[in-house]
């Protein structure tokens, strides 16, 4: 039987995984999906903003990956031919190490329809949901969102330019490389800057570790920290009102120790 429907393909942002942190635009979006095909990161009740749709898990875990990149953009344009509406539906910002960009390539290559819809990413969310603000006048004038693990399964080399600058640093896929990152702001003089590693930001499953960058290693060991996670490094960690104490004591374990040298 023919599709009737007009071929058309949206790109959502899920958000970080609370389900309320989506757009109402990318709710609206939803609910007219003759598809949807969703990452593992998203939160599941969020399908059921999509009543009527036809429902595709396309999500790649770290070493379990069920479609490659180059099925899933396949996938979507298939969707959209044979039954119209197809919602991409992606975890935080599909634009933010999302791969969006060359989704919305590919299918725009087919003439197909295509429109964005912004999501919340987890670089920023999952830090305010802990009361980190990632720039603070007189604290932090900028941002570095960096990914750890690049395409090639490198470290960025953006994280070494981030350790010399004074800016905050948010890696995203930096859990295997985080031995490396520590290494690399401990040679750049940021042996005591605060950080902060986050597991399943903004969801009932939330972890978090906290120390300084020479701490951190043993504090993600110590908690058994892994993926998904954002590493914080910066002076901004330390500012938050839940994080205040811990640091305080932090502070005062250095001036002692400094005391008694
Ligand atoms: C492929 S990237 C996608 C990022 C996504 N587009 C965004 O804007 O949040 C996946 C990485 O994002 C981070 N991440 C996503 N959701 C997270 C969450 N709820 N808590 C902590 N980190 C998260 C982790 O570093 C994870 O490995």
């Amino acid at each position: 039987m023919k599709n009737k429907n007009k071929p058309k393909v949206t790109l959502v942002g899920a958000g970080p995984g609370d389900v309320d942190l989506i757009t109402v635009k990318g709710v609206k979006s939803l609910a007219t999906a003759d598809v949807v095909l969703y990452d593992a990161l998203i939160n599941r009740e969020l399908l059921d903003y999509a009543p009527n749709a036809i429902k595709i898990f396309v999500g790649k875990r770290k070493d379990f990956h069920r479609y490659s990149q180059d099925e899933i953009n396949e996938i979507i344009v298939k969707n959209a031919f044979e039954h119209g509406h197809v919602v991409r539906l992606k975890g935080g910002d599909p634009f933010i190490f999302g791969r969006g960009g060359e989704e919305i390539d590919y299918v725009d290559s087919f003439g197909i329809e295509t429109q964005v819809i912004s999501g919340i990413s987890s670089s920023i969310s999952v830090p305010a949901n802990l009361g980190v603000s990632l720039t603070k006048r007189g604290v932090s004038e900028s941002l570095w969102i960096i990914t750890g693990t690049t395409s090639e399964r490198q470290l960025s080399a953006d994280v070494k330019l981030a350790a010399q600058s004074s800016a905050t640093a948010v890696i995203l896929m930096g859990m295997s490389k985080l031995k490396e990152i520590a290494h690399l702001f401990k040679e750049f003089g940021k042996s005591e800057t605060p950080t902060a590693v986050i597991q399943n930001g903004c969801t009932a499953n939330e972890r978090v570790g906290l120390g300084t960058v020479d701490t951190i290693e043993e504090v993600v060991a110590d908690k058994g920290l892994s993926s998904p996670a954002i590493i914080v490094i910066g002076e901004v960690v330390k500012e938050s009102v839940k994080f205040r104490a811990f640091f305080e004591e932090i502070n005062q374990q250095i001036v002692e120790k400094q005391r008694s040298l």
